[in-house]
């Protein structure tokens, strides 16, 4: 169901799947009476999380709007071709790996279905989800919010996959999703990230017409959030990155190749 009726502020996420009644138990915010109620998840890397704080209103409806002009606006994508290859060696054909905020499914869910591995799929927007779905066929995806994977138990993961879509998030939030994370994989398992290199929380961004909110860190305040997180860093790379949108500026992009830590 969506919850697109919220007001800014609102806790309940936009376009999320979502429960019912005021309990929560660490798992979500409130949502209206009648939605569907998830199964109970053991996880609870959400739990001290306080959900007044939440407000993704836009975010969805930006990449709704946005659909396939992102892979336009953004072709070249060595970086994250690189850094998918590094993903899909760490694990044996087969492993079943999460794509973070998955967009268009393209390069990160196509690649790691042709390197042989089972693919779930995640994103707030239903058209990327939508997109997703026509882009690679041979994996599965979901309308999800972040925060919902652990309530929904889609875990646990082999590999995880997180481009550019922990960085919509407000850095209040980003280390409980990194622990959710970490709570999704075994130890050792790979977890591949990226962000944009900003010291910026919460920040309104114009982004190909549309406005979204967007969070970053110099690298090494990155690197400490990530090992807090529960992730130690076996590589880094940056890449300057300019977009062909006239209107997304030029950025730093921060490569992280991660394990998970005990
Ligand atoms: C910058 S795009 C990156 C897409 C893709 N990972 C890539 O690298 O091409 C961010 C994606 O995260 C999704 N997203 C934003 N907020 C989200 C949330 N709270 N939960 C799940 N997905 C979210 C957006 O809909 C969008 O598809």
């Amino acid at each position: 169901m969506s919850s697109t009726d919220g007001t800014p502020g609102s806790p309940r996420p936009e376009g999320s799947e979502s429960r019912s009644g005021a309990e929560n138990e660490g798992g979500g915010p409130p949502t209206p009476e009648g939605a569907a109620r998830p199964p109970r998840s053991k996880a609870r890397a959400y739990k001290d999380f306080d959900w007044n704080t939440m407000d993704r209103i836009g975010q969805a409806a930006a990449f709704d709007a946005i659909g396939d002009r992102y892979d336009e606006a953004f072709p070249h994508k060595e970086g994250q071709i690189a850094s998918g290859a590094w993903l899909a060696e760490q694990l044996p054909a087969g492993s079943h790996i999460l794509d973070l905020g998955c967009g268009t499914g393209l390069p990160t869910a196509r690649q790691l279905v042709e390197a042989g591995h089972q693919v779930t799929g995640i994103d707030l927007s239903p058209g990327m989800v939508k997109l997703a779905e026509a882009n690679v066929p041979d994996a599965e995806f979901r309308r999800m919010d972040i925060y919902e994977v652990e309530r929904y138990e889609l875990g646990p993961f082999d590999g995880v996959a997180a481009y550019f879509s922990l960085l919509m998030l407000p850095r209040a939030e980003i280390p409980y999703a990194l622990r959710m994370l970490h709570q999704q994989l075994r130890e050792g398992a790979p977890m591949a990230m990226s962000m944009v290199e900003a010291d910026v929380d919460d920040f309104t961004l114009p982004f190909l017409g549309n406005t979204i909110r967007v969070s970053g860190y110099l690298r090494d305040e990155l690197r400490q959030v990530v090992h807090e997180g529960g992730f130690e860093i076996a590589g880094e790379d940056a890449y300057a990155y300019a977009p062909a949108s006239t209107d997304v500026p030029p950025e730093i992009q921060l490569f992280l190749q991660c394990r998970r830590r005990p």
